[in-house]
């Protein structure tokens, strides 16, 4: 795997892949087992968003593989004052092993990819977050044993998550639901890979979507970028769109809960059922870790 762009450019097995190592680090990771595998290496880590998760988990990552990340931030590189992403790809690729980036448009990252000559991850863009998935993915089989055949359901704004979700899910034989608002559906790029899968669908209702799921998700009503939308979005996803125990009720029994974080509690899901899931999604946080220690393992490898 050279870059990790997006899960639409990686195969079932190149996934699989990704979180067999995972897992394997996790474990040798709490054994006190380390593997310097990276050592000399330097990661770059370029946010034009807000991040706690990609940013620290990144960093302490490339550290326990024996190399370093930098944290670059657009105020203090050249790109913020307009020097071009092809230059910029091409200066950096002269200095530093691996970037990773976390920006509004995914043709950015492409971009990196295109004129820049080594890998290029992506921690987040609007389209798609497939870091975050990838710990997703790792964290229901962990707790289910398996994904073929599980029903995972998504319900809120058709966004990043969403987008990832649907790729990932699929390519590893779940069955897909989602519930949007009309008007706020996953990309159509998206919805045209779907077209492909029978175990796929798209509804209003998430009480629809939700029935005999195995593991719910949901995420914010409004994304960073989308702050100006916040209250519009709101009065169309207020009291609909929230994961709660009444929706839980339709699912199957023992339904995990996952959510990317940060959450709004009261919004997109209760108080009550983040706190009764709270054991999941921690350990979903924590996976993102040993999800992308694996991707920086098979991206800046020798
Ligand atoms: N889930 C996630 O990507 O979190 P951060 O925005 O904190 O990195
Ligand atoms: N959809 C959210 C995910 C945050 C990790 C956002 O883009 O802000």
């Amino acid at each position: 795997m050279k870059h990790l762009l997006k899960l639409l450019d990686l195969s079932t097995a190149e996934i699989k892949e990704i979180l067999d190592l995972a897992d394997k680090l996790k474990y040798e990771n709490k054994n006190g087992i380390e593997h310097h595998i990276l050592k000399g290496k330097t990661l770059g880590m370029v946010f034009e968003k807000s991040s706690t998760r990609t940013r620290v988990s990144f960093e302490t990552g490339m550290y326990q593989l024996g190399g370093q990340a930098l944290f670059l931030s657009p105020r203090d590189l050249q790109i913020g004052r307009g020097e071009a992403i092809e230059d910029t790809a091409r200066v950096l690729s002269r200095y530093i092993d691996g970037i990773m980036i976390r920006t509004f448009e995914q043709k950015e990252v492409e971009d990196l990819a295109k004129f820049g000559s080594i890998p290029i991850i992506n921690g987040l863009t609007d389209f798609c977050h497939p870091c975050q998935v990838l710990a997703d993915l790792m964290t229901v089989r962990e707790y289910k044993g398996k994904l073929e055949g599980l029903k995972m359901c998504y319900i809120g704004d058709g966004n990043n998550m969403t987008n990832s979700l649907i790729v990932g899910g699929l390519k590893m034989g779940m069955i897909v639901s989602v519930a949007t608002p009309k008007g706020y559906e996953p990309d159509s790029t998206v919805l045209e890979f779907a077209k492909a899968y029978d175990c796929f669908s798209l509804v209003n209702d998430p009480f629809e979507a939700a029935k005999d799921a195995d593991v719910i998700f949901t995420d914010v009503w409004a994304s960073m970028g989308q702050e100006e939308e916040a209250n519009e979005r709101r009065k169309v996803f207020e009291g609909v769109y929230q994961v709660n125990e009444e929706l839980l009720n339709v699912a199957n029994e023992g339904c995990m809960v996952q959510h990317c974080l940060p959450a709004h509690r009261g919004e997109e899901i209760t108080a009550e059922t983040f706190e009764k899931h709270a054991d999941e999604i921690f350990d979903e946080a924590e996976n993102r870790l040993h999800a992308q220690k694996a991707v920086l393992a098979l991206c800046l490898k020798d």
